[in-house]
């Protein structure tokens, strides 16, 4: 008798969410009902967080108490520090992302406490002291020090400022801020998806968090931004060149790439089949930072990669794409960008978390087995 097996779970209804709804029909997508375009012309990545978690947008107070708490929360934990300090210099960002949370969680004081209300404080937390991991670990990889958050500073702007210790122009903190917004949430990626497995056998959020950066740092998943850029790197990044001359250098890679049946990151998605809805807000991001840095040959490698891509396959750029040239022109190295995409979705995680623990069914499903026959030896 053949199964009717759902390999991937390609097309499976498993739950329901309230957090998130992605159409992939009208080509869009709602957090808790607000359109994400609205969100990301509109509102705080604070005010976004706040949103997830709590099902409304925040007033005035909540939002101010809610700042005031992740400002008070920033600084990097020195045995977070000491943890990092132990890992080679080179090792992989999603790596020493993956253990630091690992270390907030075994020294949390309420690790083990699952009520409603210590799970929110740790989400909050986390979504706090996550930003010192990733800036930390650029630095110590050049060599730098540890530079120290500031009160004064908003969530993206004191991001940028621990990463680079300088204060970044407003045009480069809205569109990190941006960046965060679309990354935050997307229903039951495979990421979020281990998150709520794990979380349906009762283990902690720290245990849940972790296994869900373990997901996400494959390159079909969150690490396909990291996989863009060095997608630009083989291309070649040449500062002299125009727009239509890398573009043509673009077209010939990708021509080349899909003639040798290769993926090419940054393109496809297991639900959007007409385009991922937070490409057009993302891209318009990007070209402000071209705009901005004055780096058009950029530019040239996205559309040529796009165009040839469409042409040969008609299959359309996921948030990916955009998001990492993005990253590459505010500075960021190449291997911190899937760790800024869990900064963003710790939000979603931990929204998940906390909707999965509210209403929970062991995760376990099925398989047809197709080994030997019982056997004797
Ligand atoms: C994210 O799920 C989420 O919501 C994830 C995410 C989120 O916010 O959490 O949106 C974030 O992970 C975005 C996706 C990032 N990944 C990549 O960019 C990796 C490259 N993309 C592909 O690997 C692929 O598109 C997937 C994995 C994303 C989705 O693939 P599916 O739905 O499993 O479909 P498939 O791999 O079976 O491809 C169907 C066809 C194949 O052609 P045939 O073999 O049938 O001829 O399309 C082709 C594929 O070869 N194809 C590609 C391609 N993506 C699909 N061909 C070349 N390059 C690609 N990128």
């Amino acid at each position: 008798m053949t199964e009717d097996i759902k390999k991937g779970l390609a097309g499976v209804v498993v739950d329901y969410t309230a957090i998130s709804k992605v159409n992939p029909e009208t080509n869009s997508l709602l957090y808790r009902g607000y359109p994400v375009q609205d969100l990301a012309a509109a509102k705080s990545f604070e005010e976004v967080a706040l949103l997830l978690w709590n099902g409304e947008l925040p007033s005035e107070v909540e939002c101010s108490e809610f700042c005031a708490f992740e400002r008070a929360n920033r600084a990097l934990d020195s045995r977070v520090k000491a943890a990092i300090d132990l890992l080679p210099v080179d090792c992989h960002p999603m790596d020493t992302a993956r253990t630091a949370v690992s270390v907030i969680g075994a020294n949390h004081p309420l690790a083990s406490d699952s009520s409603p209300e210590a799970e929110l404080r740790k989400a909050k937390e986390l979504f706090a002291a996550f930003p010192a991991v990733v800036a930390y670990d650029q630095r110590r990889r050049r060599g730098l020090d540890l530079v120290e958050p500031r009160e004064d500073l908003n969530y993206a702007q004191n991001f940028l400022w621990m990463t680079f210790g300088e204060e970044a122009a407003e045009e480069v903190v809205d569109a990190f801020r941006v960046s965060m917004v679309l990354y935050a949430e997307h229903s039951f990626n495979a990421s979020t998806f281990a998150a709520r497995v794990i979380t349906s056998t009762l283990a902690d959020l720290h245990s849940a968090v972790t296994g869900a950066i373990g997901a996400l740092k494959g390159p079909l998943h969150g690490g396909a931004n990291e996989a863009v850029m060095h997608t630009f790197d083989e291309i070649g990044i040449d500062k002299n060149e125009s727009r239509e001359e890398a573009a043509a250098r673009a077209k010939a890679w990708m021509e080349k790439a899909l003639s040798e049946k290769k993926k090419v990151m940054g393109f496809g998605h297991r639900v959007y089949k007409h385009g991922d809805s937070r490409v057009p807000t993302m891209k318009a991001a990007l070209d402000r930072m071209i705009e901005y840095y004055s780096r058009d040959e950029i530019l040239g490698l996205y559309d040529g990669l796009q165009v040839a891509m469409d042409e040969a396959k008609g299959i359309q750029p996921n948030l990916d794409y955009p998001a990492g040239p993005t990253y590459h022109l505010m500075g960021f190295d190449t291997e911190m960008f899937t760790p800024l995409f869990i900064a963003a979705r710790i939000t979603g995680w931990t929204s998940h978390i906390m909707e999965q623990r509210a209403s929970n069914a062991l995760i376990r499903p099925l398989s047809a087995y197709n080994g030997p026959e019982q056997r004797s030896f």
